[in-house]
């Protein structure tokens, strides 16, 4: 009898001390963790504690840059067949550096990684244990295959040339990443730190990570520009990427954006507008927008639940996402005849090439007149994106937009002009 209560007793005092030990975190050393070198830990760590971000962040392209075809292989949006591809090629013949029947053709099989889905996708493959971008390219809207540095593709390596913008956690160091896509980490910094703090430490858990919303509004945006934007690496000769670049530092000392003053006329048109892509932080720099503080985010969210799914990831579908803080300019001059409001088809026109010419749009926001075109024919106007085969005379188009914008601006009635009936 006693020595039955004494065992129930004994039981609950073993099962109570389990509880004990469930409930409670295990004790973490603050300082032993932070004196460990800061490292990435990848996505999957951080979806632990924020599957909300992490969810919504697998629906953006982010996500889904740079694939590991071997793990999935419908990430090869197109059947890798040889016969299509070359007639594609041939068909570019006089164009290209290499026969179209010599132009290297990966196998299915030889294809490790997939980069890109939306405007087109190219191809990874290892030679000598580095990655290389095999020489063929397919374009998404128009189904086509075209050459991609058929001459000398087994020359510029991945990793060197584009990995710190596709990848997270690049190193050229030890020629690997940590993670294929654009990860959380990309944009908030290593986080094992972080991640192995326990829960309850909030303070100490803000302190090592970046939140971008509380950098200062120029360092945030140049996170976004350590990948939307062209040019050279300071500290690594033949870098495409700001190598040694992180979330919160100053970007200009890693990377030097590319310009047409610098001579760079393939991818700059002479106005200092884009021709290329992932060029929108170039362009943004010089706007107004800039100057007043619009940012990157201002415009897209790069995680959030409940929004739509717009094509780019604006907060809002495309010309109402301007209306969201220009309300009253539909109303005025050469605005209110074009009633359709499409903001987006003047004052970001599509004059950049990531596929095909004019997938991607202007980011400086100002509306390229015919008068721009009449100037420099070299450089195009946001109008003829419409108006191409109607009014091919640049000229008269000037004039018409001379006479429209000399139009009066409407006048409002005043409260007390607007007739009503009153009561008696
Ligand atoms: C063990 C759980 C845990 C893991 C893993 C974790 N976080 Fe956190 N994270 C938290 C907690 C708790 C906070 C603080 C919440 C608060 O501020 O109220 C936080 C805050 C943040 C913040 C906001 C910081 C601030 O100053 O406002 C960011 C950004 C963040 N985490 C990103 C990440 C990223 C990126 C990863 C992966 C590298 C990650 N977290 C992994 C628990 C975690
Ligand atoms: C392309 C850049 C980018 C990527 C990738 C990214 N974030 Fe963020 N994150 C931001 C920005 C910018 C903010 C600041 C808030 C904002 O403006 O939306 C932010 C804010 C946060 C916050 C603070 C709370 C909040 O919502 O404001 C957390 C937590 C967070 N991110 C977690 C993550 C996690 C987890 C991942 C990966 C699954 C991730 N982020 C991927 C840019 C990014
Ligand atoms: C590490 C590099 C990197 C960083 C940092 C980065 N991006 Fe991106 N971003 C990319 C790449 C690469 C793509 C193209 C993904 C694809 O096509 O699969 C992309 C695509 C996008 C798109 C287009 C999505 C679509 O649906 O067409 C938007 C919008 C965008 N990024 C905004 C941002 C913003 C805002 C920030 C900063 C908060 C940011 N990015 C930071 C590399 C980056
Ligand atoms: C400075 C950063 C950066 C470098 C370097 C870079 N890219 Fe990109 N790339 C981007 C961003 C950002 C996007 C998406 C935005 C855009 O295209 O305007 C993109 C888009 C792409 C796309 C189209 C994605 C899609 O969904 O259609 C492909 C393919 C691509 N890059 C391949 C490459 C290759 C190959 C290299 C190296 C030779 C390279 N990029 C170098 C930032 C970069
Ligand atoms: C004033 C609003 C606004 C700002 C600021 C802005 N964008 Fe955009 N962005 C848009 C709109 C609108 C589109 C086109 C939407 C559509 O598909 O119709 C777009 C498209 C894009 C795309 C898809 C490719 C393209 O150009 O067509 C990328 C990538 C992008 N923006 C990145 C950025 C980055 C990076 C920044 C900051 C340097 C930025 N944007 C600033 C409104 C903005
Ligand atoms: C987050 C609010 C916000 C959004 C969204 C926004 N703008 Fe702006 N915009 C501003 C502010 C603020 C200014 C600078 C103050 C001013 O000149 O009115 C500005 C200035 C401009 C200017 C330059 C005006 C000048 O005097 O030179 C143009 C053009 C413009 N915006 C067009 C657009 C277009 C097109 C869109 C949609 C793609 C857009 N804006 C979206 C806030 C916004
Ligand atoms: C037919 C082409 C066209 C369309 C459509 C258009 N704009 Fe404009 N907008 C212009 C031109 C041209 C200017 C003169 C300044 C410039 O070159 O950007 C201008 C000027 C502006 C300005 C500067 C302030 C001002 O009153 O001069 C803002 C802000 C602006 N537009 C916003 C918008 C918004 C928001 C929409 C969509 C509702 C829109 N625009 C649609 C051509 C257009
Ligand atoms: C997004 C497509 C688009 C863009 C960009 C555009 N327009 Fe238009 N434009 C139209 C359409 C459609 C109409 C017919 C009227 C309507 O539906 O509002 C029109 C009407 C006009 C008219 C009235 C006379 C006519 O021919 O019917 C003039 C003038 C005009 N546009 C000039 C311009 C100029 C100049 C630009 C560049 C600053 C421009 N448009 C940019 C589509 C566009």
């Amino acid at each position: 009898m006693k020595a039955k209560a004494f065992a129930k007793i004994l039981i609950l005092i073993i099962f109570s001390l389990g509880l004990w030990a469930c409930s409670t975190e295990p004790v973490v050393d603050i300082a032993a963790v932070t004196a460990q070198p800061k490292d990435f830990v990848g996505s999957d760590t951080c979806k632990m504690c924020h599957l909300e971000h992490y969810d919504s962040w697998k629906m953006t392209l982010h996500s889904r840059m740079l694939q590991d075809a071997k793990a999935n292989e419908d990430a090869i949006i197109v059947p890798i067949d040889e016969k299509a591809i070359r007639e594609d090629l041939a068909k570019l013949e006089e164009s290209l550096k290499v026969p179209s029947d010599k132009i290297y053709v990966p196998q299915k099989e030889e294809i490790l990684y997939t980069i890109g889905s939306q405007w087109k996708q190219r191809y990874l493959v290892k030679k000598d244990d580095m990655l290389y971008i095999s020489p063929i390219q397919y374009n998404a809207d128009t189904h086509r295959w075209v050459n991609y540095h058929e001459q000398d593709w087994d020359k510029r390596p991945w990793l060197l040339k584009c990995g710190g913008c596709h990848a997270t956690g690049a190193d050229l160091e030890k020629n690997t990443f940590k993670e294929p896509g654009v990860g959380c980490e990309a944009c908030h910094g290593k986080g094992s730190w972080h991640a192995a703090l326990p829960k309850t430490a909030v303070f100490e858990k803000r302190n090592t990570i970046i939140n971008p919303a509380k950098l200062t509004m120029g360092v945030a945006a140049q996170i976004c520009g350590s990948c939307h934007n062209r040019g050279h690496a300071t500290m690594k000769k033949g870098g495409g990427w700001p190598v040694g670049y992180e979330p919160g530092k100053a970007l200009e000392a890693y990377y030097k954006s590319t310009s047409f003053e610098a001579g760079d006329v393939k991818h700059v048109y002479a106005n200092e507008f884009s021709k290329g892509h992932h060029q929108q932080f170039i362009d943004w720099q010089q706007s107004k927008h800039s100057m007043e503080g619009v940012t990157c985010t201002s415009c897209h969210y790069v995680h959030q639940l409940g929004i739509p799914p717009t094509r780019s990831q604006t907060s809002f579908a495309g010309s109402k996402q301007c209306l969201s803080c220009h309300e009253m300019i539909s109303n005025n001059l050469g605005h209110s005849i074009h009633s359709f409001a499409n903001c987006v088809g003047c004052h970001m026109p599509r004059i950049a090439k990531s596929a095909e010419s004019g997938d991607i749009h202007s980011h400086v926001f100002v509306t390229l007149l015919p008068e721009d075109t009449l100037r420099n024919p070299k450089i195009p106007n946001s109008c003829q994106t419409c108006h191409k085969h109607r009014n091919e005379d640049l000229k008269e188009l000037q004039a018409d937009w001379e006479a429209l914008v000399r139009l009066p601006k409407p006048v409002g009635k005043t409260i007390e002009s607007i007739p009503y009936k009153t009561a008696n």
